[in-house]
């Protein structure tokens, strides 16, 4: 549904963005990582037409974002990373203004918008001002409006940035609402593990390049990362460690409070052996539990040039 070709933005002797493909399936959520001034925003006002790429091209369901730009504009919502503010302006007139500059019907707009504010939760709001609404609020007003022309795609530039964590929980749910209803999405973020949960691809961008891109599964083997299991024993704690110390598959065995911190090498059986190795050596194993790899580690261990 998005797909990039050899697409490259230059600033002047600045290269924003360099050579990126990438592939975003329909139906997708696609997690666009990258630290500040990675080209995350650069690549997304590309996508929708905003801004003209130096090499290179993307297309929108096969439209050529170059050559097709008012067809795309048709498909794609975006949602900038900065809304404008409207003094004065009440929420539906806010979103009827939208209506009418997507060419919506006169008579059509008034269910439109009921629609998009039952989706976005904003009904109380219908007739408050914009700039009184909390910034969860305005992010889910930003939302309610990319979706009024019911855009194939979502471009979404930061939708989660500045939100308490009940506003962040609430924007993943729409998002999740929005994908059910056959939306494919691409959103940027800094804050990984956001992410995390409702992505099904992302990819990692890094001074304009791709460094990854795959599934969070395929993030693992690909950086060779450590896994950990955090293990608890019943009594005779120094035992246990000195039993998985003597492991030549451990790299490190650490006391946290009460439980045992095993990291060992890129291995799915690492929490089968501890298990043995401890039960062999006579010791109760109360807990065991391997530790999820989390984005934030991922990236950062992509962001420390150490991928292969
Ligand atoms: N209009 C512009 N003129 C010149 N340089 C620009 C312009 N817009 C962006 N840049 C530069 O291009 C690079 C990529 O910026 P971009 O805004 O795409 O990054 P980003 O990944 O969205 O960052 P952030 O996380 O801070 O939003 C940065 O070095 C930035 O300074
Ligand atoms: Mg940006």
């Amino acid at each position: 549904m998005i797909k990039t070709k050899n697409l490259s933005k230059d600033y002047g002797s600045l290269t924003a963005v360099a050579n990126l493909n990438l592939t975003i399936q329909q139906g997708d959520i696609f997690g666009f990582i990258g630290p500040n001034g990675a080209g995350k925003t650069t690549t997304m006002r590309i996508l929708v037409t905003l801004l003209e790429p130096t090499h290179g091209t993307a297309f929108i369901d096969g439209l050529d974002v170059r050559k097709k730009g008012k067809k795309v504009r048709k498909l794609v919502g975006y949602m900038p990373d900065f809304m404008g503010v409207y003094d004065d302006l009440k929420v539906f007139e806010y979103l009827e203004f939208f209506a009418a500059a997507f060419a919506i019907e006169r008579k059509k707009r008034k269910s439109i918008v009921d629609g998009v504010l039952e989706l976005t939760d904003l009904q109380s709001k219908r007739s408050a001002t914009v700039d009184s609404l909390s910034r969860g609020m305005q992010q889910r007003l930003g939302l309610a409006r990319v979706l009024i022309h019911d855009p194939k795609v979502l471009i979404l530039d930061e939708p989660a940035s500045g939100l308490d964590p009940r506003a962040r929980i609430e924007i993943r749910e729409l998002l999740r609402e929005l994908k059910r209803m056959g939306k494919t999405i691409m959103i940027s973020s800094h804050i990984l593990s956001e992410l995390e949960e409702i992505c099904d691809h992302v990819g990692i961008i890094e001074h304009g390049r791709m460094v990854f891109s795959g599934t969070l599964e395929e993030i693992r083997p690909r950086l060779g990362i450590e896994s950990k299991v955090r293990v608890q024993v019943a009594n005779n704690q120094d035992k246990a460690v000195e039993l998985l110390s003597a492991l030549p598959q451990i790299r490190q065995v650490q006391v946290i409070d009460d439980y045992i911190s095993v990291t060992f090498g890129d291995d799915q059986e690492g929490d089968g052996i501890i298990a043995r190795t401890l039960v062999n050596g006579g010791l109760d194993v109360t807990f065991l539990q391997p530790e999820q790899l989390k984005l934030d580690d991922a990236f950062l261990q992509l962001t420390k040039g150490i991928v292969h």
